[in-house]
């Protein structure tokens, strides 16, 4: 792999290369991968890409740091991997995070990595049924990071019917605001064609159910067919269907306190994907401010801020993977 940097062309380590592209199989809203990388040797810079931001959905980019954190526990665990000790960690005012690494040999590869590759969405019905207790132990052992907060709900239980009304009312003001709604059509991919043109997106292969057709006739289609009606029934079908909500919580609601949730919410999805637990995103409550307070007064989690949720279950099989950006179109230096 080569890349630029000034006029001179060098070969990237390996290490580097494989560290660089786990941090991009991170997940984030819509599949807009808001991030770019640079590369200088061993000290490596992940930068967030605003001009990615969902501008109706995510006005604070707060799912955009959240994704940031994601990427960043993946080029962790990588490293860990490879053998590297992270030295050197720096923040700058932009939310770009600068990692300076050294082999070090009693670094402890991480068992979690081949979960990296491994770990996707599973947006469909689960079987109903409830996670053993060994599963549910291993992902309430999960330490999160500094100031983040994980509840585990079961389904039906008073906490779990609060945020399912919120997730639901959630939904139907993001489907009743036209700039979200387009937001959500635009970010679709409704052949592969278009999945190859972008490397990104949400694409309708994965949905189940949508045959493959031209952009413009999927964007018409979907515009119709996104009711308040048909998707909140099928969103409280697949809650049910689910043993478990978690909530993703933090005392500090600001940048820092986002990548740490998106450190924590990754390294639980890895070790869910590790256990054969399904799991899907609800983040409808937390993209509307008043809403996300009025749930925060509701839960009995004091002063927590409620930042993401999933649903977690057992399901037959593995979904289909969504496509990332090559790692040459993502590289600055
Ligand atoms: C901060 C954040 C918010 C997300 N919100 C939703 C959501 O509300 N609904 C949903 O179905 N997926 C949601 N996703 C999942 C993304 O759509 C998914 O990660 C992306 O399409 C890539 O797929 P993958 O995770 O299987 O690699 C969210 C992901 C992140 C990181």
């Amino acid at each position: 792999m080569e890349y630029l940097e000034g006029n001179k062309k060098k070969e990237m380590d390996l290490d580097v290369r494989d560290i660089l592209l786990s941090a991009g199989q991170a997940p984030s809203p819509h599949n807009i991968q808001p991030w770019v990388f640079m590369a200088n040797d061993y000290s490596l810079t992940i930068i967030p890409d605003k001009r990615k931001s969902l501008k109706a959905s995510d006005p604070n980019n707060r799912q955009l740091f959240v994704s940031m954190g994601c990427a960043i526990e993946n080029l962790s665990i990588a490293a860990a991997t490879r053998r590297f000790e992270i030295v050197r960690t720096n923040m700058m005012n932009n939310g770009a995070y600068t990692f300076d690494l050294e082999h070090n040999y009693r670094v402890t590869p991480d068992p979690l990595y081949p979960m990296i590759a491994e770990r996707r969405v599973d947006r469909r019905k689960y079987d109903g049924s409830r996670l053993t207790q060994q599963h549910l132990q291993a992902l309430s052992d999960i330490t999160p990071e500094y100031g983040v907060r994980m509840h585990m709900l079961p389904i039906g239980n008073v906490e779990a019917d609060i945020l399912t009304r919120y997730i639901l009312d959630g939904n139907k003001r993001q489907l009743e605001t036209p700039e979200v709604k387009r937001e959500l059509i635009n970010a679709m991919r409704f052949n592969l064609g278009d999945e190859l043109k972008t490397h990104d997106g949400l694409a309708t292969r994965l949905m189940g159910g949508v045959p493959p057709m031209p952009g413009w006739l999927g964007r018409f289609l979907m515009g119709m067919a996104l009711s308040v009606k048909s998707q909140n029934a099928s969103m409280l079908k697949h809650i049910n269907s689910s043993s478990h909500l978690v909530l993703f919580n933090t005392v500090s609601d600001n940048m820092t306190g986002w990548v740490s949730l998106g450190r924590t919410l990754q390294r639980f999805m890895l070790v869910a994907t590790s256990l054969g637990v399904s799991f899907s995103f609800l983040s409808q409550p937390f993209e509307c401010s008043t809403l996300a307070k009025r749930l925060m007064y509701e839960l009995p989690y004091g002063n927590e801020a409620p930042v993401m949720a999933l649903r977690l279950g057992y399901a037959q099989g593995q979904p289909l993977k969504s496509l990332r950006h090559p790692l040459s179109s993502i590289l600055v230096g």
